[in-house]
């Protein structure tokens, strides 16, 4: 690994120990186990999200289609599992390019190869880069007007109001003034439905938790005793958020790069947060950041929305 990089980790984990509450990158959710879990959860019978973005996509996909035009430049901020991707580009009428942008070089190899075969024609043009950070658009393939940023997954919901606010402004900068964004995003709902979906009887999302601190163990060196924590999901009402966390059972010790952390039972962990929005606080973000909401399409139940900002 790199030396500096991984200081730089170790110094953002003493930081986040440090806190009150203590609080880890969601980052460390995702090695190769845990993006297995993770796709998991996504077919869980609680978890709603994916299955009703689908839906929409299925719904709404002719208007979507009519709405962004033809000779689409589809730029990806973090690509997933592809399906909702191909689902888009199923539907729009010859789009011109897609760009995927993700931290992981060997998994956007896979994706753009397997997109290429099943788009022939379509340009493939993947970044490497971490999608929260500065990125150079400049040499996109396609035509400028037609640039329509894409971020499924209602992944804006486990940013802080800040990092929406960096993250939406850079994306206007850098797709420009004609460019659009396609965004998905879950909504405020029956907190038993949310508690539900982020606690499943299964426990698979436990797991993908808890997988989070082996995850650090064997990438920093972390001495996180699994064992001696369990998860908890809890609905923030104030802040419309599920905030997932990992609570000690019994005091527990950690140490990291000569540092020893003691946490007494009961302390907690913040893993994650996955924040519900409603249409106007959605649509505040986006005039905050230089967008304007064009159209919203929904599931029945109002459950899950996609928008298009132009
Ligand atoms: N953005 C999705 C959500 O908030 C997916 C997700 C991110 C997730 N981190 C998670 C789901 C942790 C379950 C647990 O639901």
């Amino acid at each position: 690994m790199n030396p500096t990089l991984d200081a730089d980790l170790i110094a953002e984990v003493l930081a986040g120990l440090t806190q009150t509450p203590k609080r880890l990158s969601p980052r460390w959710l995702y090695d190769r186990l845990g993006s297995e879990l993770f796709e998991a959860i996504t077919e869980l019978p609680e978890y709603y999200l994916t299955r009703t973005e689908g839906q929409i996509f299925e719904d709404h996909l002719g208007d979507m289609a009519e709405e962004i035009g033809p000779g689409a430049v589809i730029v990806e901020y973090g690509a997933g599992a592809l399906v909702k991707t191909r689902a888009l580009l199923d539907g729009l009428e010859s789009p011109a390019a897609y760009v995927p942008i993700d931290v992981s070089g060997p998994f956007l190899k896979d994706a753009a190869k397997s997109l290429s075969e099943a788009f022939p024609g379509l340009i493939v043009a993947p970044i490497v880069a971490d999608f929260t950070g500065e990125i150079d658009l400049s040499g996109l393939p396609g035509a400028a007007e037609k640039r329509v940023g894409f971020f499924p997954g209602s992944t804006i919901g486990n940013l802080t109001n800040d990092e929406i606010l960096t993250f939406l402004s850079r994306a206007r900068k850098s797709l420009g003034p004609e460019g659009r964004f396609l965004l998905g995003a879950d909504m405020k709902k029956d907190p038993r439905i949310l508690q539900n979906a982020y606690d499943d009887r299964q426990g698979v999302t436990a797991k993908f938790i808890l997988n989070g601190l082996a995850h650090l163990n064997t990438a920093l060196g972390t001495t996180f005793d699994l064992d001696a924590f369990r998860y908890e999901a809890v609905w923030n009402e104030a802040a419309s958020r599920m905030e997932l966390y990992l609570v000690a059972e019994r005091a527990t010790q950690v140490s990291l790069a000569n540092h020893a952390f003691s946490m007494p039972k009961g302390e907690r962990i913040l893993m994650e947060i996955s924040r519900k929005f409603e249409l106007s606080q959605l649509s505040e973000l986006a005039a905050t950041s230089n967008w304007k909401v064009e159209r919203v399409w929904q599931d029945q139940k109002g459950y899950f929305s996609l928008i298009l900002f132009s």
